[in-house]
């Protein structure tokens, strides 16, 4: 890699929660920032707010929802074909029904952002890595990717797929300098449940009651640590749960 070229990193959903916190972690270091997400005020609001603290940075905002087909030629123009880190995060869960009560057009939007979207960022910057010698990739799973629970099947379908993505990758890559790695969290308090129950904060809120969850900081500084390691380790996975989860099914609320 040309050491005169600045690194750069690409998250998508970086406009709440998980992927907001990695943008903060990853700008103290020396690389430009590509942010992807479909809400560009949340986008600017977070890139100005970085510039305040890091006024240097390089930090370029694509409104793009992931599943558009034009993503890829923005990306392609934005980083002339160079990403050294994807945080390949968009992702969501929409409703907790059971298999027959729920509807096509939320299983189309989980499919379709969670596996389809996501596995095209790989297959757009693999090449990209290669060519340019090396890269990380960390894919956001979850303990949905290995764990089921009732009223998550889609989503857990979709994390699954994830999870064998991921795997697959990792072989394919072993011995080529690109470290494929995943993260799996359990209960993170961000606006995925908001996101879930289709703006019921009330909802939200009780996901998280009793009990103190895990935040987007916890799981971008256990990126950082991944991404951290000398270029020889590659942590496959963390996978990680606030202390009061076991699995998606156990949860100890009110006790300290
Ligand atoms: N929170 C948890 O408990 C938890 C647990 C395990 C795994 N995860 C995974 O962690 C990842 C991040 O979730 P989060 O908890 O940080 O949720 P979040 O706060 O709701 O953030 C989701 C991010 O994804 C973006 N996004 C969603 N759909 C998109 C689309 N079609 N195109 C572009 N961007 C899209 C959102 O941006 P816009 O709406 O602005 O587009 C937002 O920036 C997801 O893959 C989720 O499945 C979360």
């Amino acid at each position: 890699m040309d050491p005169f070229i600045p690194k750069i990193a690409l998250i998508t959903g970086a406009s709440a929660g998980i992927g907001r916190a990695m943008a903060w972690s990853l700008a103290p270091k020396n690389l430009t920032l590509i942010l992807v997400a479909r809400r560009l005020d949340r986008l600017q609001e977070l890139k100005d707010e970085i510039l305040k603290t890091h006024p240097h940075k390089v930090i370029h905002l694509i409104d793009s929802d992931v599943n558009d087909p034009e993503l890829t030629s923005r990306i392609s123009t934005i980083s002339n074909q160079r990403i050294d880190i994807l945080i390949n995060n968009a992702g969501l869960a929409v409703g907790r029904d059971k298999i027959e009560a729920s509807t096509f057009t939320d299983w189309e939007q989980m499919i379709s952002t969670n596996v389809t979207a996501n596995f095209k960022m790989a297959h757009m910057v693999v090449p990209w890595m290669l060519k340019n010698g090396g890269g990380d990739i960390i894919n956001l799973c979850s303990i949905a990717g290995f764990l089921t629970y009732p009223g998550g099947a889609v989503y857990c379908a979709t994390k699954h797929a994830v999870h064998a993505f991921t795997r697959v990758l990792r072989e394919e890559t072993a011995g080529r300098n690109i470290r494929v790695m995943q993260i799996s969290p359990g209960m993170v308090e961000t606006d995925f449940s908001l996101t879930r129950f289709n703006g019921d904060q009330a909802m939200a809120d009780k996901v998280y009651e009793g009990l103190d969850p895990l935040r987007g900081e916890d799981i971008a500084r256990m990126m950082q640590f991944m991404l951290d390691q000398p270029r020889h380790v590659v942590i496959d996975e963390m996978i990680t749960m606030p202390m009061a989860q076991g699995s998606p099914t156990t949860v100890v609320r009110g006790k300290a």
